[in-house]
């Protein structure tokens, strides 16, 4: 049996777990700060790494207390080393090393889009070939895992990442931050009525949502100019179909070409109710490739996914070291 304690503060959720075997939670604490950063309409870093600061070890008390399991009995301390807010990670970083040096525990740095992969641990036993795709606020990537802990990046963002994609457009209707909930939300209650460009790339599994962003700002200001009203829950209608539409076409036709034993989502945007109906039936086509979508509360940032990819680093001997630091550009571990 192995206990990996997970440590997670890369943007603005300060989370610690306790995870045994990469499958079990046997702890899962999440403290937002959303409330502060929505009253700014985004999220503010040097706020941020503060309340990082204040929340971090009452946080990982909470935490142990919950798992009944003592710092003692811990085999290694995971932390999140990047991509993110430099000051946030700080905050994880200096808190994880702290406690392993206390303890003399191992440290394993983890990549953060490798613990929303690993979050499906959490549903099922992940099976190889496996194809993730990974939809946060910062990233857009088709990851192709031929091999546990082994990634290779098949298509990614050529400008912005969905999420941001989302919150900016709510922004544009006014719909404060995050973006993500409340335009899933209004594009249930809409209709087809606006149209918006759909996404065109070079590569066939990048993707670009900019244009997007600026057709939905164009779209807002040629309506007022014309003295109509603007109808929110139309325009994140229109939205959701082009974007998600375009992320599921690329989705399966790489699985139609890799044809992985296995197809998980991964990422805030995961979350997204229009997304998961239309991957779901999307992928009845293609019923060689089981599908896999995290619970809600897997896809937004947490630390059990921390502890569960820090859980298969540590089967890979994937240890950090000391002198590592936080590294907000971090990209992806390749081993093939
Ligand atoms: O993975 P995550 O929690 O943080 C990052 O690592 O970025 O993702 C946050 C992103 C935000 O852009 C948020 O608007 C989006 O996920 N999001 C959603 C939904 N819930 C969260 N986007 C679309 N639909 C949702 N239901
Ligand atoms: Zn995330």
């Amino acid at each position: 049996m192995t206990l990996i304690l997970g440590i997670e503060s890369s943007c603005d959720e300060t989370a610690c777990a306790v995870v045994r075997d990469g499958r079990e939670i046997l702890s899962s604490i999440v403290s937002s700060q959303i409330n502060v950063h929505t009253l700014y309409g985004g999220v503010v870093p040097e706020v941020a790494s503060r309340i990082h600061v204040e929340n971090i070890s009452a946080v990982i008390s909470e935490a142990l207390r919950e798992s009944g399991v003592s710092m003692q009995e811990i085999d290694a301390v995971a932390y999140t080393q990047g991509p993110g807010l430099i000051g946030s990670l700080h905050v994880g970083v200096q808190a994880a090393k702290t406690l392993a040096f206390i303890y003399s525990k191992p440290l394993v740095p983890v990549q953060h889009l490798t613990g929303h992969i690993y979050a499906n641990s959490f549903v099922g036993e992940l099976k190889f070939p496996l194809l993730a795709l990974v939809i946060s606020g910062g990233h857009t990537e088709l990851v192709w895992m031929k091999n546990d802990w082994d990634y290779e990046v098949i298509g990614e963002t050529c400008d912005d990442a969905i999420g941001e994609a989302y919150d900016k457009a709510a922004r544009v209707l006014g719909l404060g931050y995050p973006g993500g909930p409340v335009m899933d939300r209004m594009g249930r209650q809409g209709k087809e009525h606006y149209h918006l460009p759909t996404p065109k790339t070079a590569r066939p599994y990048d993707f670009s949502f900019s244009g997007l962003k600026t057709a939905v700002l164009q779209l807002v200001q040629r309506e007022e100019k014309a003295g109509r009203e603007i109808i929110k829950e139309d325009v994140a209608y229109a939205f959701q179909e082009t974007a998600l539409g375009s992320l599921v076409d690329k989705t399966c036709a790489a699985v139609k070409e890799y044809r992985p034993a296995m197809l998980v989502l991964a990422g805030g945007v995961a979350a997204n109710s229009r997304l998961r109906e239309m991957i779901t039936e999307r992928m009845k086509e293609i019923p060689d490739t089981e599908l896999i979508i995290p619970p809600l509360k897997y896809c937004t940032d947490n630390a059990a996914m921390i502890g569960a990819a820090g859980y298969a680093a540590w089967r890979h001997q994937a240890f950090g070291t000391w002198t590592d630091s936080a590294d907000p550009g971090l990209e992806m571990p390749h081993n093939s």
